[in-house]
C-alpha cells in the first residue's frame, strides 16, 4: 500500500497493523478491567478522535461519548499547563466512570489539568488511556492507566496527530521530517 505523505516522513514507528493490534490489546483490557460497570469516554479534540473511534469499538462494555475541546495557551513546546476549555463537556459525569481518551502525553500538563478537571465533576472514577507518551518530555507524572505505545523526542504525526492541521489520516505513526516545519511555527526543544 502506498503510504500517504511518505516524503515528509522519517521513521515509520508503529505501523497500521502494530496500531490495530494495539488497540485490540486495549480495548481487552478496558473491557476486563471495567466488567459489570458503563464508562463515559471522554475524548480530547481533535488529535483523539481516530483513537476514539477504533478503542470504542475495541471495547465490550457499554460506553457512553462526550468531547472536549481544549486550548493551550502559547506554542506547541512551551505549553504551561495553562488550559482552556473551548469544548465543554455535554453530559454530566456526575457518579460516573470517566476515562479520558488522548491522542499524546507530551509534557504531560494538558492531561494533569483534564484529570483534575473531571474530578471536579464528582465521577465515581476517572481514568486514562493514551494512545502514545513521550516519557523524555514529561514536565508532570502523567496518570495514564492504559498506554498504546511510547515514542521518542521527536515530532510525531498520524493517527489523528497533525502538523498544522495536516497528517491526521496517515494509517501509521511516523516521526515528521525536521526540514518540514522549520521555519516560524517550528517547535522549539525539537
Ligand atoms: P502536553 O500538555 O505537553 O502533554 O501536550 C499534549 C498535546 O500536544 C497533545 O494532545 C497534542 O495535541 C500535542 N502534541 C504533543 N506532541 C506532539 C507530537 O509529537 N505530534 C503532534 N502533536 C503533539
Amino acid at each position: 500500500m502506498t503510504i500517504q505523505y511518505r516524503d515528509d516522513l522519517d521513521t515509520i514507528l508503529y505501523t497500521e497493523d502494530d496500531i490495530t493490534r494495539r488497540v485490540a490489546e486495549l480495548g481487552a483490557q478496558i473491557s476486563a478491567d471495567y466488567d459489570g460497570k458503563e464508562i463515559v469516554l471522554v475524548g480530547v479534540l481533535n488529535g483523539a478522535v481516530i483513537f476514539l473511534s477504533d478503542l470504542m469499538r475495541a471495547i465490550t462494555v457499554p460506553v457512553a461519548m462526550d468531547l472536549v475541546a481544549i486550548s493551550s495557551y502559547g506554542s506547541y513546546s512551551s505549553t504551561s499547563g495553562v488550559v482552556r476549555i473551548m469544548k465543554d463537556l455535554d453530559q454530566s459525569v456526575e457518579s460516573k466512570h470517566v476515562l479520558i481518551v488522548e491522542d499524546i502525553v507530551d509534557t504531560g500538563l494538558t492531561l494533569n489539568y483534564l484529570v483534575e478537571y473531571m474530578r471536579s465533576r464528582n465521577p465515581a472514577s476517572v481514568k486514562v488511556a493514551a494512545m502514545l507518551s513521550k516519557p523524555s518530555r514529561h514536565k508532570v507524572k502523567a496518570q495514564v492507566e492504559y498506554l498504546g505505545f511510547t515514542v521518542p523526542d521527536a515530532f510525531v504525526v498520524g493517527y489523528g496527530l497533525d502538523y498544522a492541521q495536516r497528517y491526521r489520516n496517515l494509517t501509521c505513526i511516523a516521526v515528521l521530517k525536521p526540514e518540514i516545519y522549520a521555519g516560524p511555527d517550528t517547535p522549539p526543544n525539537l
